[in-house]
């Protein structure tokens, strides 16, 4: 298993990854412009050659020291082996500018909320939970609110000891 910077070529498995996953599935375009624009804030895991779970994020234009982490996903017979996590450390790890971390979480995502919380407490870092999107701003109710979790500040560009 060998994690890696995502590129262009990806667009296309990393779109059949979030579909297998549950993650909001968004157009293979989406997928193939984050590995063209947003390579350096997004991370492939691959196993002989397929891969097994990704993370995308961005800078945030607002908090230059911020990765959002837009989504993580880890095929279905991988998880719960620490995947996510050890893409989360490996991404913010190459990223020296990184000294906090948001994302937003559903709340009936335990392993998702789990997942950051567990970040946060590797770093040492304090993690705030706060209503971010309430589900009136989805069409139809067709989604639940989003919790944002902002985690930090920690070390920028290290690895958790
Ligand atoms: C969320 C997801 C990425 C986690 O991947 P993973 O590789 O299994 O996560 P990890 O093994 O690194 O575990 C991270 C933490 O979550 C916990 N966890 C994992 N699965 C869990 C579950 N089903 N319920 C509760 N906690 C869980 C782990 O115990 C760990 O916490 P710890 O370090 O305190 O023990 C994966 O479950 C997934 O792809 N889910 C579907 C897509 C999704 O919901 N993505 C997030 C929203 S964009």
């Amino acid at each position: 298993m060998r994690l890696r910077a995502a590129d262009r070529a990806d667009g296309s498995s990393l779109w059949n990854l979030a579909r297998r996953s549950g993650v909001d599935e968004n157009s293979p375009y989406a997928y193939v412009m984050w590995g063209e624009y947003f390579a350096e804030t997004s991370i492939v895991a691959e196993r002989d050659g397929e891969a097994i779970g990704f993370v995308t994020g961005f800078r945030v234009p607002q908090a230059p020291e911020s990765l959002f982490v837009w989504q993580v996903a880890v095929d279905e017979g991988e998880r719960g082996r620490g995947l996510a996590g050890s893409m989360l450390d490996e991404l913010v790890g190459r990223l020296p500018w990184c000294r906090r971390l948001e994302a937003t979480v559903t709340p009936s995502n335990e392993a998702s909320a789990s997942l950051f919380r567990a970040f946060g407490s590797r770093r040492g870092a304090p993690v705030e939970e706060e209503l971010a999107f309430g589900s009136e701003l989805f069409p139809g109710g067709s989604h639940e609110a989003e919790v944002r979790f902002r985690i930090g500040p920690f070390e920028g560009g290290a690895r958790p000891a």
